[in-house]
């Protein structure tokens, strides 16, 4: 059921069952980051490897430290810089944390949420949450309470509504090695305002570099028809004249053709309008039965890199690659 009630969604909490709740970014399945046998089932509703480590989410930097040894200096600027806010952080777990949420890392994802639901919530409970995106695995990320509802049914049975996301992409992700700062994962914060905050960090690469953590693994975030990056749309419609084609672009609408479907991201192609809107766009193309949905890679500049980091990830390939 979708509903608004923060009371029955920590009632469902507290007794180790799981809920889906809207965040800034995208919507999250959550469980009681405390409650072992609340976390697999997190894993199991999304048929997730259990490699792969969960975020825990709080409402405040003071809970932040009940669950870490230490907040490295770099860590602590970039939590007063962006927390509430779409910025996750790795830092060193204390014995509180299991290590069915970090995979057996001692580093734990953490984040505060500023979404005003997650916040009342969080605030409404005495423990911690574990959440990842709403979504079973590798699909697309959910951006309403609809989505989330459309991919569980009946079982997932609590679903917070708080109206369509505003970040619509997931969190950044950002760790520390020594006196470098490292992103994990493009997200909806720039990375040049992470370095406007820490100064210089080192940005792992997308798909085609090696797999160095799991939030790193390349199939991620894909539809079900056939996504392609591609540089003339117009030219793709002509070598696929039988094809149904969806295009995801940015402004208006300029090629009219029968076979061609066409979503805006932002009318006034800004980038963050086209970040609240691409999962949601991604998936309503999904369900039109096309043959392909194809897109163009977004200006290099400020979230345009996460955008094409998810737009990369969408379209890989398993056999085409070499490594
Ligand atoms: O915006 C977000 O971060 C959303 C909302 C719900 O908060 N959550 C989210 O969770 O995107 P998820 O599980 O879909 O993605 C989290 C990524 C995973 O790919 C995971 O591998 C990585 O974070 N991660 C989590 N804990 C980690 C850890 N201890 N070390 C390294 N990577 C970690
Ligand atoms: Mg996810």
């Amino acid at each position: 059921m979708i509903h608004q009630d923060i009371s029955i969604a920590a009632d469902v909490l507290r007794t180790g069952g799981l809920i889906g709740f809207p965040t800034e970014t995208v919507y999250g399945l959550a469980a009681n980051a405390l409650n072992e046998f609340a976390i697999d089932k997190i894993y199991k509703l999304k048929n997730r490897p259990s490699s792969n480590p969960l975020i825990v989410h709080t409402h405040s930097l003071e809970e932040v430290t009940k669950y870490v040894t230490h907040i490295p200096p770099a860590a602590f600027k970039l939590a007063k810089a962006f927390w509430p806010g779409p910025l996750t952080l790795l830092l060193p777990k204390n014995k509180l944390i299991s290590h069915a949420v970090t995979a057996g890392s001692h580093l734990v994802a953490i984040r505060i949420p500023q979404h005003p639901l997650a916040l009342n919530l969080l605030r409404n409970i005495d423990f911690p949450l574990v959440a990842p995106s709403a979504n079973p695995y590798t699909r697309i990320s959910p951006t309403s309470a609809q989505m989330v509802e459309a991919y569980f049914g009946e079982d997932l049975p609590c679903i917070l509504d708080g109206g369509h996301c505003e970040k619509g992409i997931e969190s950044t992700i950002v760790g520390f090695d020594g006196n470098t700062t490292i992103v994990y994962r493009q997200g909806a914060i720039s990375i040049d305002a992470i370095e406007f905050i820490v100064g210089r960090a080192k940005v792992l690469a997308t798909v085609r570099e090696r797999v160095t953590t799991p939030g790193m693994a390349p199939m991620h975030y894909a539809p079900r028809t056939k996504f392609l990056i591609v540089e003339d749309v117009l030219e793709f419609i002509y070598d696929n004249p039988f094809s149904k084609i969806g295009f995801l672009g940015m402004g208006e609408k300029k090629i009219e053709h029968p076979n061609l479907e066409f979503i805006s991201l932002s009318t006034t192609s800004d980038l963050e309008e086209a970040s609240m809107n691409l999962y949601k766009s991604m998936y309503t193309m999904d369900t039109m039965n096309l043959d392909y949905i194809v897109v163009k890679k977004f200006p290099e500049t400020g979230i345009g890199h996460s955008l094409n980091d998810r737009i990369t990830r969408a379209s890989y390939e398993p056999e085409l690659q070499t490594f």
